[in-house]
């Protein structure tokens, strides 16, 4: 049966025969996707750690990327499209589906496969059988719990979406299957392929040798190639990071030319003989280094690249006042997004425009940023993003977009380029490591007197989005607290590392394990307990937060903290009587809040929405807003349907295209719920208030469309064809722009319209000897001011609280070291506990329907809250994270002996 010697493999693919004739070792995955068409496998890392490409393989769930094509001759190859049709795997999906088990999709197919293999061996597992049975496949986006509960057989009920109720995922259908089309699934059949020649130093000079000698037909782009800027970045004026670099690169990784060719000549293509000469130069690789280094950019001055500060009061005088007084200092690593779908994409002229269809959370910006790099007017370039496996933030930023316009209008043919796992964590954006000092004072009734906060942020070599984190930080570093003394500093500094970025909190998260660290210290010298330490100073309607703005009402932290008080008791008390068995494993139970100010900071942050009727009475949503797997298409749909007063299934949505929908900015700062949502919010009731006008009815009367037919009760029936127009028969297109204020010189001002709150508990159990910690639960409650979709609150939360459990444990992205998934560990299914998720709902003034955005709160509180735990259970106080076993078992063993 294992004819590895033949020409060509026969198999079965889904009940049917198949032949294809891959090159020598080909991976299955390649052939199932690039000569069966089988996109449906998606390849997250070829290299077996993450899972995504599972398929069943004589019936057994294997990664198709570590099995060569020719050992699967004559086998019998399921995948998700396959199953969608097998009673187990058909069965799953809709579990899949009605358990909010699917977030972004590219994990899904795998999943539903390993998921299947399970339940056919086991068709009632135990929670444990299923966390085996799923070991082999990563998701970074839904926390795991949903994807348990889905495969037990827990699914939650559906609704048709009414704003408040658990409606499935409008896209939810082709995520199980694997129909959804990422970056690497769009590109047509025998696009040329494009790769990118990247430096293997942090820090070098370099000079190409007989680059036309060694191309041999293939196509070469390097700097001479870039018609326009040879730059991106995405803050004006700090627009830093080169298409390729000229004759110095300041980070390993950073790209020096690509080369482009057939798809199987460049499968084959051995990209080290690439003549380039490299004279590497000492790296700074710290902000300490780089303080009293020579500058990276000669034309900046120094390596400070901004600095943010907020400061209301004396903070100094108050704290010499103080009762009590702590100091904290912590340091953070670099953390790496490690969504499950590489950067990807393709491009391709269209009678002389550039079409680029790639993963993105920006096409706005995308178009920008490509406009400027080729010299072209906007109006040339169209963006279609695919659907995005995972974001999270770095997705914000230009990766393959510049080097795919480029080859496209170069060879004037389709190109596509994937990433790989390697390059995508080389070469794209991480989070900001921070070294941050907290002082905070009390007084003898255990209310905040006041706070300074320092930090130092590592934005490696170019800006990206390090102004934003400079500025956000001391915006959110008192915590949604009453602090009235207070002074937040901050600095971004430019290093020889790989750029810092955006990434789920944009520097709230670093800032949160110092401040809630320093929380539980303060309640500690004062004997009181940390939970009604927080109740006791929480922010509150009608006081002033750190830069002087005042919210009349909406303000959830209070509540969010009151929620969490009966957990607090029981789980207390129940680490209590645990500890007193003796043993090497201690329990222990900490707590955390966090808030996030929702959208950009003082800056205009608007988005429009367009929606019509055609003429045969269908009604459009034109939502611009990309869905990086948060549920914006189906939130923003519902806030539509529910302004206009149809169900969500009678919405058609038409995705983000810079063609057909207009700008609704980019997908970043839990922005999408809260201003998109406005404009949707806005949309539907203009839509209604034209058609009430047609129909003379009450502006509030039931609607009726049916067969090109509107009905309105109290109004005359209307016949929609005979209203001109094309294609809608009504359109209207409306925008949001949240009020905001600048902030002055000392950060005072009215940075955000709304903020959302949340805290959370952790219990953790520490085995004091080997330092390892496991956690054992989490409870969440989370303002999110209306739950537009319950079910994806809860997705959002468990999913938030994974990645905020990687920060705490084990994620540490080191240049040269940790650049694949398995030296780079992020949560598996077996490290993720059961989440509780409390939903509160303080309602927003300015949100739609009362709501507030959530993307980022969910991952805020949970390092804090895990490493108050860890203090609790052992009393030592972790000050650089990752908490990984050998930092924490010398932490015990220093305070322990
Ligand atoms: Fe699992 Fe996104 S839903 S990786």
């Amino acid at each position: 049966m294992k004819d590895l010697g033949a020409e060509t493999v026969s198999l079965t693919l889904n009940g049917a025969p198949v032949t294809c004739a891959p090159l020598a070792g080909e991976r299955l995955s390649a052939s199932l996707r690039e000569r069966l068409g089988a996109r449906e496998v998606k390849v997250g890392c070829d290299a077996g750690d993450c899972g995504a490409c599972t398929v069943l393989l004589d019936g057994a769930a294997v990664c198709a990327c570590l099995a060569a094509t020719h050992q699967a001759a004559g086998a019998r190859v399921e995948t998700a499209a396959g199953l969608a049709t097998d009673p187990v795997g058909a069965r799953l999906m809709a579990a899949f589906l009605a358990a909010g088990a699917v977030q972004c999709g590219m994990c899904t197919p795998g999943m539903v496969a390993a998921g299947v293999a399970l339940l056919r061996a086991v068709p009632d597992p135990s929670e444990q059988q299923v966390r085996d049975g799923l070991a082999g496949v990563l998701c970074r986006c839904t926390g795991y719990g949903r994807i348990v509960a889905a495969v037990m057989g827990v699914g939650g009920t559906v609704a048709d979406g009414d704003v408040g109720r658990a409606a499935a995922r409008v896209d939810g259908a082709a995520k199980v299957t694997g129909a959804e089309r990422f970056g690497d699934d769009v590109a047509p059949p025998g696009a040329l392929v494009v790769r990118v020649v990247r430096s293997p130093h942090a820090h070098a000079r370099f000079n190409f040798g007989d680059v036309g000698g060694w191309a041999n037909g293939l196509t070469i782009l390097t700097a001479a190639d870039v018609p326009g800027l040879n730059a991106f970045g995405v803050i004006p004026g700090f627009i830093d990071q080169p298409v390729f670099a000229e004759t110095h690169v300041r980070f390993r990784g950073e790209a020096v030319a690509a080369v482009v060719g057939a798809p199987d000549r460049m499968a084959a293509l051995d990209l080290s003989g690439f003549p380039v000469t490299w004279n590497p130069l000492p790296p700074l690789t710290t902000p300490d280094d780089a303080l009293s280094g020579a500058p990276l950019h000669p034309d900046r001055g120094d390596n400070v690249m901004c600095r943010g500060l907020v400061q209301r009061g004396d903070a100094d005088a108050a704290l010499a006042g103080a009762a009590v007084t702590v100091e904290l200092t912590i340091q953070t690593a670099f953390v790496e997004h490690a969504y499950i779908e590489p950067e990807a994409g393709f491009a391709e002229m269209v009678e002389g425009r550039l079409h680029v269809h790639a993963c993105t959370q920006a096409p706005g910006m995308d178009r920008e940023g490509l406009a400027a790099i080729l010299d072209w007017p906007l109006d040339r370039i169209r963006i279609v993003p695919t659907a995005v496996g995972g974001g999270f933030g770095a997705k914000l930023d230009l990766s393959v977009q510049p080097y795919l316009a480029l080859a496209a209008i170069k060879t004037g043919l389709p190109c596509r380029i994937a990433y790989s796992r390697t390059e995508s964590m080389q070469s794209t954006t991480n989070r900001h490591p921070a070294l941050i000092t907290v002082r905070a004072g009390v007084g003898h009734d255990g209310r905040l007197a006041a706070m300074t906060f320092d930090g130092t942020f590592n934005t490696g070599a170019y800006a990206s989005w390090g102004p934003t984190v400079a500025n956000r930080v001391p915006v959110h570093g008192s915590g949604p607290y009453l602090v009235p003394d207070y002074r937040a500093r901050s600095q971004a500094i430019y290093t020889h590392n790989p750029p810092a970025g955006a990434f789920r909190g944009f520097g709230v998260p670093q800032a949160a394990v110092a401040q809630e660290q320093v929380w539980d210290l303060l309640a500690d010298r004062l004997g009181m307990d940390p939970l009604a330490f927080r109740r006791l100073n929480v922010l509150r309607d009608g006081q002033p937060t750190v830069c002087g703005q005042v919210f009349d009402s909406g303000v959830g932290i209070g509540a969010c903290l009151a929620a969490l008080q009966g957990p607090w008791d029981r789980e207390r008390a129940a680490a209590v009587a645990a500890n007193v068995q003796g043993g090497p494993v201690r329990i222990g139970v900490g707590v955390a809040a966090g808030w996030y100010g929702c959208g950009n900071t003082s800056l205009p942050n608007p988005s429009s929405i367009r929606a019509g009727v055609t003429t045969d009475g269908r009604v459009v949503l034109h939502q611009g807003a990309v869905d990086i797997g948060q549920g914006a298409n189906t939130v923003i749909a519902q806030i539509f349907a529910g302004s206009l007063g149809v169900p969500l299934s009678a919405v058609t949505l038409l995705g983000a295209d810079t063609d057909i929908t207009p700008d609704a900015g980019k997908t970043s700062a839990s922005r999408q719920t809260f201003v998109t949502g406005n404009a949707a919010l806005r949309a539907g009731q203009a839509l209604r208030a034209a058609l009430s006008r047609l129909t003379n009815a009450a502006s509030d009367a039931p609607l009726t469309l049916d067969a090109g037919r509107l009905t309105a009760m109290g109004g005359r029936p209307l016949d929609l064809s005979r209203l001109p127009g094309a294609p809608y028969a009504v359109e209207v297109t409306q925008t949001y722009d949240p009020p905001t204020r600048p902030l002055d010189q000392n950060g005072q001002g009215a940075p955000y319209a709304q903020f959302g709150y949340a805290a959370q508990l952790a219990v953790v159990a520490v085995d004091m000897d080997l330092g390892t910690v496991k956690v054992l639960r989490m409870v969440a409650a989370h303002d999110v001011g209306r739950a537009i979709n319950p079910l994806l609150v809860q997705g959002q939360v468990e999913g938030g609280i994974a990645q905020g459990l990687g920060m705490a444990l084990m994620e540490e992205y080191v240049p040269g070291r940790t650049e694949n998934l398995h030296d780079y560990l992020i949560p598996t299914i077996g490290d993720v506990p059961q989440v509780d998720t409390i939903i509160v709902e303080v309602p927003d003034p300015h949100g739609p329907f009362g709501a507030k955005g959530l993307g980022e709160h969910t991952l805020i509180p949970t390092a804090p809250a895990i490493l108050n735990a860890i203090r609790h259970a052992t009393g030592v106080t972790v000050t650089h994270l990752p908490a990984t076993p050998a930092r924490l078992a010398a932490l015990i063993r220093a305070q322990h002996g």
